[in-house]
């Protein structure tokens, strides 16, 4: 799924990006770009980021 369209940014790359370390959305936009053109996917993209550190906590603390 498509999150940022002016960066053509998509959410598997957001969840990659949060797996090799990027913790939070300025680590995502200095790796990916994501929210540097129109700023519209931002809020989502925050909310996404925060989902994936959660899942990636609830995997460790699993393992
Ligand atoms: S949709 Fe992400 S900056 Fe415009």
């Amino acid at each position: 799924m498509i999150v940022c369209v002016c960066k053509r940014v998509n959410s598997a790359q957001i969840r990659e990006a949060v797996e090799r370390g990027a913790l939070d959305l300025p680590a995502i936009t200095r790796e990916l770009g994501l929210g540097t053109g129109c700023g519209r996917c931002v809020e989502f993209a925050e909310r996404m980021v925060m989902q994936e550190l959660q899942l990636l906590q609830a995997q460790a603390e699993v393992a």
